[in-house]
């Protein structure tokens, strides 16, 4: 299966993804990154990849319609069955809903659906809890509140300062993703 992966940061997703691919348990091959941030290093390390790339800058369109259309031949194109978010800080709109519904997922790092939307790890660390996570989930035309795929939890210890507890995230992050993925595959 051919996925496309959306990110406006890092990647460290997107490194998981590939490297699972390249390790061979994950049986699908990256054939478009979207990036609405065209300095992100998710696409330098993308073009040192040789994936294709789908660079836009949301400020330069009228509506978000408008560069979702654009998506969507670049997705096209790229013959892409799943889209990946990974760090895509954007609502999806209907004209991507629409034209790839019941195939967009979304990692989020909270136990939805507790602590949605922005700073999810620094709301949870805020908040006191002793158990936060990870959520895999549907993407709808909501924030973070999808159908969700899969879940893991991860304890917040007492000696964690905010940056441990975001360590401890993107551990299960890297593993639950491409995991996910891959039996979301085989359905
Ligand atoms: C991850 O924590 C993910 O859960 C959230 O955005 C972050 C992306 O991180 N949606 P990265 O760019 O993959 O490192």
């Amino acid at each position: 299966k051919h996925l496309a992966v959306f990110a406006s940061g890092t990647g460290s997703n997107f490194d998981a993804i590939q490297l699972a691919i390249e390790a061979g348990t994950l049986d699908a091959a990256i054939t478009l990154v979207v990036s609405d941030v065209p300095t992100s290093a998710v696409i330098d390390k993308a073009k040192r990849k040789g994936l294709k790339t789908f660079v836009f800058d949301p400020k330069s369109y009228p509506n978000k319609r408008v560069f979702e259309i654009e998506i969507v031949e670049a997705l096209q194109e790229a013959e892409a069955d799943f889209i990946i978010l990974a760090g895509y800080m954007r609502l999806v709109g209907p004209t991507l809903l629409h034209a790839y519904e019941g195939k967009i997922i979304n990692i989020h790092p909270s136990l939805l659906p507790s602590f949605k939307g922005l700073d999810a790890i620094g709301q949870a660390f805020d908040a006191g809890v002793k158990i936060t996570g990870v959520t895999i989930h549907y993407v709808d035309e909501g924030m973070d509140t999808g159908r969700i795929i899969a879940q893991e939890a991860v304890k917040v210890s007492d000696t964690y300062a905010r940056g441990d507890l975001q360590r401890a995230i993107q551990v299960v992050e890297h593993q639950l993703y491409p995991a996910t993925i891959q039996s979301l595959l085989q359905q």
